[in-house]
């Protein structure tokens, strides 16, 4: 592991109407004991008039912000990123930031002789590891190694935040020495979080509260066509008998994981359930939706279609709850994470070196068609960045930015707002906000979360 700075290729790219010149450091080893030839490397791209000495939104060589989105989803291996192939780079360039690219592991990876190597908690090992490599080069490495700054979406989003919320915390430590990892800082600045699937092994009850009462999913993928088209295939059905008894069970125990929490809104009034799931927490989420549509009537969108919303002279004063749920539709059977089959895309997660897959909750275990074991419970608590949130032993970021759209159905609103809480709790500025009419998705509004990377480094 090194970082030599004369190693290096000067490049551009045409976007729009503007050309990006970059420098690019390719393919740097970031650890001692890479795993192959593709994981534990990264690019770091710079914009070329740094070099000049010219400054671009007032940064330079020396205090631009380092932006290390990662490009992992479903939790399968993150790859590089070329400058040509994202547009959420380009622009970070075209904005003054530093930008690095690493390879994270994923769950799928198995060595020639069927040996798993990626799974949990590999991802966010690497992710880690790499921000050590950039703490440990910091004299060369360009750009400020005090602002890092992680971004992902999805499983990446989870990333990003664990990223935020465990810094250097000594759980990591073996797995990152094992690669061969630089010791030291693997705290981050800051952490933008797009619909983080987090919190997983809590995320069923969520997802079957939010969706009580209603057991029709409606799910899409895209298909290659003969002549290499992307085609929408939409997957209806209903749940069975067994699943709808699975999803009240779920929905049933949510209440009591909402009042462990000891959850506050910013008044430090108490967030809880009753039993039947109704409560303040339920108002709080209602909450965050009412401010989504008030503030897609503020830009002018009709919302007279949606007949859950209640609207009184322009103002959007309440929400029916099942009526939001029932028109964002379920996508997911119960339960939507830990399948009891065994199948879904987190059991496949927290599968170890000899299995493909495992049960990461006591439920799905107990329920388990397939006879499932449950996976090491040190390796769960390290996927969740909710068990670090109140441990001194991690360094949190100060800073966090958590977006959760409206209309995502992978998981429960109720899982970014727990994370928003309690980490303003701890007192973290987080800026959290549910966008209307979003789906589960990512780096949709770059401008605004670089106006907030800006207004958290300036
Ligand atoms: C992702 C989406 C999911 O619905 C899920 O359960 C896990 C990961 C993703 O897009 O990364």
């Amino acid at each position: 592991m090194n970082f030599d700075k004369n190693s290096y290729i000067d490049k551009a790219v045409e976007m729009d109407d503007k050309r990006i010149h970059y420098r690019e450091y390719r393919d740097i080893l970031f650890v001692d004991k890479p795993i192959d030839d593709i994981f534990h490397r990264l690019n770091i791209y710079v914009p070329l008039s740094f070099y000049d000495g010219q400054s671009i939104n007032g940064y330079n060589i020396n205090n631009a912000p380092i932006f290390i989105p990662n490009s992992v989803g479903g939790y399968f291996p993150g790859y590089i990123q070329e400058v040509s192939e994202s547009y959420t780079i380009r622009q970070a360039l075209l904005h003054g930031y530093v930008v690095v690219s690493p390879s994270i592991r994923g769950k799928t990876l198995k060595t020639k002789n069927g040996k798993n190597y990626g799974k949990a908690p590999a991802c966010i090992v690497d992710y880690k590891a790499a921000v050590r490599y950039l703490r440990s080069f910091s004299s060369s490495i360009p750009g400020d190694t005090n602002k890092i700054i992680t971004n992902g979406t999805s499983a990446g989003g989870a990333l990003s935040c664990l990223m935020g919320v465990t810094g250097n915390h000594p759980d990591y430590d073996d797995y990152l020495y094992e690669i061969g990892a630089a010791d030291g800082d693997d705290s981050v600045f800051a952490s933008s979080c797009y619909c983080p699937i987090t919190n997983l092994d809590n995320a069923d009850m969520a997802y079957e509260w939010q969706f009580n009462n209603i057991y029709s999913y409606h799910r899409g993928f895209y298909k290659k066509t003969d002549d290499n088209k992307d085609e929408y295939v939409s997957v209806d059905g209903k749940l069975e008998d067994s699943r709808i008894n699975i999803s009240k069970d779920l929905s049933a125990m949510f209440p009591d994981y909402i009042n462990s929490l000891d959850l506050k809104n910013e008044k430090g009034e108490s967030l809880t359930l009753d039993k039947y799931g109704d409560g303040s927490f339920k108002d709080y989420i209602k909450s965050v939706i009412i401010n989504s549509a008030q503030n897609a009537l503020e830009k002018g969108i009709d919302l007279f279609e949606y007949n859950w919303i209640k609207i009184k002279n322009n103002k959007v004063i309440d929400i029916d709850f099942f009526g939001y749920a029932n028109s964002i539709t379920r996508m997911k059977d119960a339960p939507a994470f830990d399948d009891i089959n065994m199948r879904n895309l987190e059991n496949d997660l927290f599968g170890d070196e000899d299995n493909d897959y495992a049960h990461f909750t006591e439920y799905s275990t107990f329920h388990s068609t397939v006879n499932g074991k449950k996976a090491n419970e040190q390796i769960i608590k390290m996927m969740n960045p909710m068990y670090y949130i109140n441990d001194e032993k991690a360094v949190t970021a100060k800073y966090f930015r958590i977006r959760h759209g409206e209309c995502d159905r992978d998981t429960s609103l109720a899982i970014s707002a727990i994370l928003t809480l309690k980490l303003k709790e701890i007192g973290c500025c987080v800026n959290y906000s549910s966008p209307w009419n979003v789906p589960h998705s990512g780096d949709y509004d770059l401008d605004l979360m670089f106006k907030w990377i800006d207004s958290i480094c300036k």
